[in-house]
């Protein structure tokens, strides 16, 4: 193997060698034959703990992978780089999902929602109100009337003429109807916000071919779930949606934004919080796009993609180095519109990876940052929130309090049902077959999402909600959709009280 060929292999694997290392390599380095030796073998091990970041060479190995055209191993390679050889960044991708290539076929889709299923029946299942729970075939089966629970998928939704609620809900095994009575008006009421396929438990008695409901049980939160603190002071801020290129883009309210980030702006007390931000969250929609609407390319200044991205990297150059910057993408960037969307690899957006302090990964996507010797970091969950929208339209009790001015109601929506986009039709979606990335597993610390434009913190059983603003005007689409956008403002984290304030950086 020649040395280009081995500086090659251990940049597929992550492995960047500082150029003093790279000299010492001889031109004919001999090597096992099994590759998967290679990282056994202790000469190359003990080279790798000598590595450095070296920007020129940082770029040459960019520029290697991107020639491979191998979007995993390129991800593979720039998350090593920022995880591995900048341990003082505190910032670990706990989940980012790349693109799967193979052609989808309905069989896929069949196993995701069986994923799916049976990842929230896992949660549902530590409600002691559940432990019981049997088959819907079992129920169907059984001659008696009894106490019954089951889990299932909502399949229909109906309300009946003399005003109750009629669900069909399904599990592996079978379908059977379930009533929710008017006369229980706490659980109607609740009941009113079921969407289809969302997975939910309920018990009550059993009917022919039917379960008459006394309680509906979702996933949820925990009420145990505890607020961990952190010892250590900092920072972290939230931002979205930018539209960079868009004629209504902010970009003096930016300023303000990035010269108090510089701690040129602001009394004492806001430069001292400046100088202590250590972790900047980009929720997507960096840039406008181009052909995201019909006639958008009247709502733009920069018409071309590249220059877009070329111009948000240039506003994110005059963010302070020491600031983590963590990006995902959004529904008008350069990406597939299907979630997960992959972090950007592809040739708009390969600017984006010229800035050394950031953390690229897929909408939606986990990050533990701020860990100490004795604090575990927290948890973020980014989503950027294409399916925010079908819960504005569809869900009473959200539409009624306020709708898109309430993102906190809707992500109180979605942790309640574990997942980012319960109903089959609210995002699109790609099938993944070995687990649904849009399931909310693990419980975050904090959940961070763009999208509708305005800022909205609150706290759901312990996790912090943060809904980012946006750096763009209010455009005509958006007042045909109903948004109405607060812009220039930035919720801010501190991570050792939890205390949430929106900065305004507008007029
Ligand atoms: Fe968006």
């Amino acid at each position: 193997m020649s040395k280009k060929e081995l500086i090659e292999k251990l940049l597929e694997r992550g492995l960047l060698l500082a150029p003093d290392v790279i000299d010492r390599i001889s031109e004919e380095t001999p090597l096992p034959k099994d590759e998967k030796l290679l990282y056994l073998n202790t000469d190359l091990l003990d080279l790798s703990k000598k590595i450095e970041v070296n920007w020129e060479e940082f770029e040459k190995a960019r520029a290697l992978l991107e020639k491979k055209n191998d979007s995993r191993a390129y991800n593979r390679f720039l998350n090593y780089i920022s995880e591995e050889l900048e341990p003082e960044k505190k910032v670990k991708v706990m989940k980012s999902y790349e693109e799967i290539s193979s052609k989808k076929e309905v069989r896929d889709f069949t196993l995701h929602f069986n994923v799916r299923f049976n990842a929230l029946q896992k949660i549902l299942y530590n409600r002691d109100e559940l432990k019981g729970t049997t088959s819907i075939s079992r129920v169907l089966a059984k001659r008696d009337r009894e106490r019954v629970s089951i889990i299932g998928m909502v399949k229909e939704k109906r309300q009946t003429k003399k005003g109750n609620l009629m669900f069909t809900v399904e599990d592996p095994t079978g379908e059977i109807k379930v009533l929710v009575n008017q006369n229980k008006p706490d659980l109607f009421l609740e009941a009113k916000d079921i969407v289809l396929d969302e997975v939910i438990g309920i018990s009550g008695v059993n009917g022919e071919n039917i379960v008459f409901a006394n309680n509906v049980l979702w996933p949820d939160i925990p009420m145990t779930n505890q607020l961990k603190r952190s010892d250590e002071e900092g920072y972290a801020l939230f931002i979205s949606d930018l539209h960079v290129g868009s004629k209504d883009f902010l970009g003096k309210d930016f300023d303000r934004f990035i010269q108090w980030l510089n701690q040129e702006t602001g009394n004492e007390r806001q430069k001292a919080i400046a100088s202590k931000v250590k972790y900047l969250f980009i929720l997507g929609d960096l840039v406008a796009g181009v052909g995201v609407y019909p006639n958008q390319e009247e709502d733009l200044t920069i018409t071309d993609l590249y220059d877009q991205y070329n111009e948000f990297v240039d506003l994110c150059k005059k963010i302070p180095k020491n600031i983590q910057m963590i990006i995902c993408p959004g529904n008008h960037d350069a990406l597939r519109v299907a979630e997960p969307q992959p972090p950007f690899t592809n040739e708009f957006t390969k600017c984006l990876h010229t800035l050394p302090n950031t953390t690229i990964v897929s909408n939606p996507a986990v990050i533990n940052i701020h860990t100490s010797d004795d604090f575990p970091g927290y948890n973020i969950l980014l989503y950027h929130g294409y399916s925010f929208d079908y819960y504005v339209a569809n869900v009473d009790s959200i539409r009624n309090q306020g709708g898109y001015d309430r993102a906190d109601l809707i992500m109180k929506f979605l942790l309640k049902r574990r997942h980012l986009a319960p109903t089959h039709t609210s995002t699109q979606y790609v099938p993944y077959t070995d687990k649904d990335p849009l399931v909310v597993e693990e419980i975050p610390d904090i959940f961070a999402t763009g999208h509708i434009h305005k800022a909205a913190v609150s706290k759901y059983k312990n996790v912090t909600l943060i809904a980012a603003s946006c750096w763009e005007g209010r455009t005509d689409f958006q007042e045909k959709v109903g948004h109405h956008p607060e812009p220039s403002r930035v919720p801010l984290v501190n991570l050792q009280t939890r205390e949430v304030k929106i900065l305004r950086f507008g007029k």
